[in-house]
């Protein structure tokens, strides 16, 4: 056998007959599929076979997971198709390979498994993972804008079925080890401690697997393709146009020409691939992963230990921000004037989170369990992070924060979620005013990633900054640092935007017509819905402080329909009408005028105000204005960020 050593990032060794490679990619945190790596495992399966082995383990040297996936570096800026291939072929060569070894071949997963890495391990024999909710399998590319490329649509067509294999290529959703091995993608998921003893028994004893039901069989047949594609992709658009989203599309096209069973599907995927990775999708999607990689990793500056948060006032924002925080495991009470409405906003909390998260067991054991109601402020004394959202009102605010400034923990972060109170008229009244920070949350919590920190500069201190980056990150939220100014930089950017749709009402423009300029361009709500859902009066109040501080002109139509009592969602009338919190659907009004004119000024309005943000410096850089806007209002991803694009929208 080779010596070990001829190896980088992976190791071969045998023991007791069977054959173990572990990979340890070199000078990574996570395994990542490079083409060096496809050679050596390559040339490691070439060993194998010359060996008296009954099977081999693949597993990997890395704590937090098994495989991450392909590096997706490889595919940032890629212009020609013949480098896309030769990296997707060597791919697709290996896990044939493996496929192909004449003994038994096992993945044992412990951690992430994604991408190529389900795709290699989907190219083994067996599957098998231990059972924490830590272990996560899936198949992501969709979100990257292209679909799996290394025989993943195949093989895990072939072993699950397409019923089940779709869906998880199509969404691209995380499944654990549970919801894995209901569908069959995993062959047995055990204790961690048990886990090389089970590899090692299947591998022996190689147990009969279980055949696919016969249904699948029937599913395979042309007229019977052409049908469920038909149905997936009427799914699929509700979700994502063609022309914004083209992976899915492709790979519903794919498999209703070739379907699974037939070997050209392999050459089909690579095409595909290829062609899909140079597409403007693509290659925003993944300058949107690496924003995202880049924010997570601001948050990881400091050591900052967070084991117990405690809100005050239990509202709308503090009973979700509360619910959230338990549910990421860390000990919260939660305090409001309000015994009475403490419970019931709490009950609310936990109960959305219930409905959303359902499936996800320990989340909701989490919010159950480390959520205290706690209307003395017990939990002041012992908190590492204190988060004031009592309601938007300067003098109440400022009673709060005199009083936690004397009983909070001298290394505590002090903050509030205020959303349009400049930081410093707040702290005025603290003894220490550097000690407080802005922990800017959206709404909903639990649907929103981005996570504003406003500092007052030259005030907020540095190394507490570093720390409010880290509380973000560790629940999961991605910190954005923002300067102090009107609005900070979510809603101030999203108000021009908004006031253009409503000054777009007022000129006779149907309020469909102009939500559905915004959706065509990409986002996820039109800026009307957006209006209604935040709140007409909502929408007035920051409107008006930016009136003042930056300069943006009020359409009197708002002032007209909050007098009339409209103000959106909560008030069952605005710009739509609202039963049940639902949208009343209306009749799509006919209007002859220029769509693509609407599109553009609002876009425009958008872009405009970002970059005034930027110019104002109330981010760093251009890259991290463009993740703050695409995490906190949903900007169409596939665009990359409105500076990103600007070049696409033809300005006025
Ligand atoms: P809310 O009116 O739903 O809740 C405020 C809660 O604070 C109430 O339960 C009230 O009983 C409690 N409260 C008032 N004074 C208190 C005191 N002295 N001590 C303890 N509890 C007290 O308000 P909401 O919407 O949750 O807003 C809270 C803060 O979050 C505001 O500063 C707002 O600007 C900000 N914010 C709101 C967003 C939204 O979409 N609603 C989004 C982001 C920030």
């Amino acid at each position: 056998m080779n010596n070990q050593n001829s190896y980088e990032n992976i190791i071969l060794r045998v023991e007791n007959d069977i054959a173990w490679l572990t990979i340890d990619v070199k000078d990574e945190t996570a395994n990542v599929i490079t083409p060096d790596l496809i050679s050596e495992i390559s040339s490691a399966c070439d060993e194998i076979k010359a060996l008296d082995v009954k099977g081999l383990i693949i597993h990997s040297g890395k704590s937090n997971g098994f495989i991450a996936g392909a590096d997706v570096k490889k595919f940032q800026g890629i212009t020609d198709k013949t480098i896309a291939l030769k990296f997707i072929h060597a791919g697709q060569a290996l896990c044939q390979k493996i496929e192909d070894l004449p003994i038994t071949t096992l993945a044992m997963v412990q951690g992430y498994c994604m991408g190529g890495g389900l795709e290699v391990a989907l190219a083994c024999d067996y599957i098998v993972t231990d059972n924490k909710a830590s272990t996560k399998l899936s198949l992501p590319e969709v979100k990257l804008g292209i679909h799996p490329g290394f025989g993943g649509t195949v093989r895990s067509i072939r072993k699950i079925g397409v019923l089940n294999a779709m869906p998880l290529m199509l969404t691209g959703r995380n499944l654990i080890p549970l919801q894995a091995s209901k569908i069959g993608l995993i062959d047995y998921c055990v204790p961690s401690r048990q886990l090389a003893t089970t590899a090692i028994q299947t591998i022996i004893r190689k147990p009969q697997k279980k055949p696919l039901p016969k249904l699948n069989f029937l599913l395979e047949m042309s007229i019977v393709r052409k049908i469920i594609a038909n149905k997936m992709r009427k799914q699929v658009s509700k979700h994502a146009k063609q022309e914004h989203y083209p992976a899915p599309y492709a790979l519903i096209n794919m498999w209703e020409m070739h379907g699974s069973k037939n070997n050209e599907m392999y050459s089909a995927e690579a095409n595909s691939v290829a062609d899909l990775a140079m597409t403007d999708t693509a290659q925003n999607l993944v300058r949107v992963f690496f924003l995202q990689n880049r924010l997570k990793a601001l948050g990881e500056k400091s050591k900052f230990a967070l084991k117990h948060v405690h809100v005050i006032g239990g509202g709308v924002m503090g009973g979700d921000i509360a619910a959230w925080c338990a549910m990421q495991g860390f000990n919260v009470t939660i305090q409001d004037m309000n015994n009475e409405a403490l419970s019931r906003v709490v009950g609310r909390a936990t109960k959305g989170f219930k409905r959303r998260y359902r499936k996800d067991k320990i989340k909701i054991m989490n919010a159950e369990d480390n959520l205290v109601t706690d209307i003395n402020g017990y939990g002041i004394r012992k908190a590492d992070v204190i988060i004031e959202a009592i309601y938007e009102n300067l003098e109440a605010k400022q009673n709060i924060f005199i009083e936690v400034e004397k009983k909070a923990k001298p290394d505590a972060i002090i903050a509030t979620n205020t959303s349009s109170i400049p930081l410093d008229e707040i702290s005025k009244v603290m003894q220490n005013p550097e000690r407080l920070v802005g922990l800017h949350f959206f709404n909903p919590v639990f649907k929103m990633p981005l996570l504003e920190i406003i500092h007052s500069p030259n005030i907020t201190s540095r190394e507490l900054l570093k720390q409010a980056q880290s509380f973000g990150s560790q629940i999961n939220k991605l910190p954005l640092m923002v300067k102090s100014s009107p609005g900070f930089l979510i809603n101030r950017i999203l108000m021009p935007y908004i006031l253009e749709a409503v000054t777009l009402v007022q000129e006779g423009v149907p309020v469909s017509v102009i939500d559905k300029a915004a959706l065509d361009y990409g986002m996820p709500m039109g800026p009307l819905e957006l209006a209604d859902t935040v709140g007409l009066d909502i929408c007035l109040s920051v409107g008006k402080i930016l009136e003042d501080k930056v300069g943006i002109t009020l359409p009197s139509t708002l002032d007209k329909e909050i007098e009339l009592g409209h103000l959106g969602k909560k008030s069952g009338k605005g710009f739509y009408l609202w039963k049940n919190n639902q949208k009343i659907k209306i009749n799509n009004s006919s209007w002859n005028g220029d769509l693509e004119n609407i599109q553009n000024r609002l876009i425009e309005k958008l872009i405009l105000e970002s970059q005034k943000c930027l110019d104002e410096g109330l981010v760093s850089d251009a890259d991290l204005l463009d993740a703050g806007v695409i995490f906190g209002t949903g900007f169409a991803p596939f665009r990359g960020g409105p500076l990103h694009s600007q070049l696409d929208i033809s300005i006025r």
